[in-house]
């Protein structure tokens, strides 16, 4: 038939061109950075802080978070979009990247306690005091951290649960949990991001210290055995030191321990490349106020050096304080009082989950782990690690056309120019369905 003939089908598939605000696709969020960047230049009067405390006062003197009301005051600046990431807990999704990463870690430090479900809200006694952050550190700015009012704050790391968790006993643990501070909007840098917290205390006495030297000799020879390279620095030194109150001897033994512990890991994670391309580690000094001597650790990731984590030894204050402050824990589940564990020592590590998982799943923007799309999620399951597959950052938007041609026929490149004329790169593909 003369319809079937000269009868072409294209299909085109494109972006539909609008964004949801209510949608937590990677499109909507991009779209609303957009129009807020805009909105803020034109209406400059008030300084962002000042707008929001200003939603807040102009509906209630009290915010609800996660089901518990709040006063808000002169310090609040919070906002509904964190608020509403609050009760989302990625980390605890099993077939998210972030959940997958996760019980990796967590299987690789078998015996170690596993806690995950620790509320946000903290005072900024457990998240900086308790801790020893000084009282000019830039962290404690509301330009930095969000605050609820004076006296409650979202926890800006996993280390503001070290004191408590350390309190309510644990020797050997994990904690994974949402943190949340204030940031600039990129691919790589987003408000709320994930952490894992991992501990181990040792006695000081006589089993205590062999307990960690049987620990570094089992670790020690499986590393020998590894395909690992790691460029070392002294466990501690002069701009690194031990604690006045630590036997020198059990800071190296420990921070030797808190080494291997993490070189174990970063195989874990890294490693099984070929023999003849082993795992790169190197460690670097650092400074943090919670631990003493302090570490970064970096590896070798396509050419380039990847800061993975922050670590230390802890500082006897944390120990100390840990059971001192129970009162500054309105949330934790028990309190009780406790000693503290003024005879132990041991180290900490702080990594970010969002930023191994990026490199290891090959997710290239932190905004992606928001996604509740069927294309992100579906492609990710339990205790796997898979290459992320890039789709559209728009939602798909197919359109079937069909038209009369002339009866030479129309070459595919003249429609396909047509359809950029009019949509430009927005069109993905054009395919002839039928002819
Ligand atoms: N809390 C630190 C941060 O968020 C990370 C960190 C560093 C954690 C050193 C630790 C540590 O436990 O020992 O940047």
């Amino acid at each position: 038939m003369i319809a079937d003939r000269f009868h072409q089908n294209f299909m085109v598939r494109g972006y539909a061109g609008s964004w949801h605000p209510s949608s937590h696709d990677q499109c909507s969020m991009l779209s609303v950075a957009t129009s807020t960047r805009l909105l803020l230049r034109r209406h400059r009067p008030l300084p962002l802080t000042g707008r929001i405390r200003n939603l807040h006062r102009a509906s209630s003197n009290e915010i609800s978070i996660l089901d518990q009301r709040y006063e808000v005051d002169g310090t609040t600046n919070i906002t509904q979009s964190i608020i509403a990431k609050l009760p989302l807990r990625l980390h605890n999704q099993p077939a998210h990247p972030l959940g997958i990463l996760r019980s990796k870690i967590e299987s690789h430090f078998h015996d170690f306690a596993r806690l995950s479900s620790v509320h946000p809200v903290v005072t900024p006694a457990k998240n900086f005091d308790l801790l020893g952050f000084p009282l000019d550190h830039p962290g404690r700015s509301a330009t930095d951290s969000y605050y609820i009012n004076k006296d409650y704050m979202l926890r800006t790391h996993t280390s503001a649960h070290e004191v408590e968790t350390f309190a309510a006993g644990q020797s050997k643990w994990l904690l994974t949990a949402d943190v949340y501070r204030r940031d600039e909007i990129d691919s790589s840098h987003y408000p709320v991001f994930h952490q894992m917290e991992g501990a181990r205390v040792f006695k000081t006495d006589k089993a205590g210290i062999e307990e960690v030297k049987a620990d570094n000799e089992r670790l020690s020879r499986y590393l020998d055995q590894s395909n690992i390279v790691i460029e070392d620095i002294p466990h501690t030194s002069p701009t690194n030191p031990a604690q006045p109150t630590h036997d020198p001897v059990h800071s190296e033994l420990v921070a030797l321990n808190l080494k291997l512990s993490t070189n174990s890991l970063l195989l874990k994670l890294f490693g099984g490349g070929a023999r003849d391309a082993p795992l790169q580690v190197r460690w670097i000094e650092a400074y943090f106020p919670f631990t003493s001597p302090s570490f970064e650790v970096e590896v070798l990731y396509q050419g380039k050096w990847l800061e993975i984590l922050g670590c230390g030894v802890v500082q006897q204050l944390t120990l100390d304080n840990a059971g001192k402050y129970l009162c500054c824990f309105p949330f934790s589940a028990q309190p009780h009082p406790s000693p503290g564990i003024p005879d132990n020592i041991g180290w900490a590590f702080g990594l970010g989950l969002e930023r191994i998982a990026m490199i290891l799943f090959g997710i290239p923007d932190i905004r992606l782990f928001w996604s509740t799309d069927p294309r992100f999620l579906s492609q990710f399951s339990e205790n796997k690690i898979t290459t992320f597959k890039p789709y559209s950052k728009y939602p798909a938007c197919f359109k079937d056309i069909s038209f009369w041609v002339p009866e030479g026929g129309v070459h595919e490149n003249d429609f396909c120019d047509l359809v950029r004329d009019v949509a430009g790169d927005l069109a993905e593909d054009v395919k002839i369905v039928s002819d």
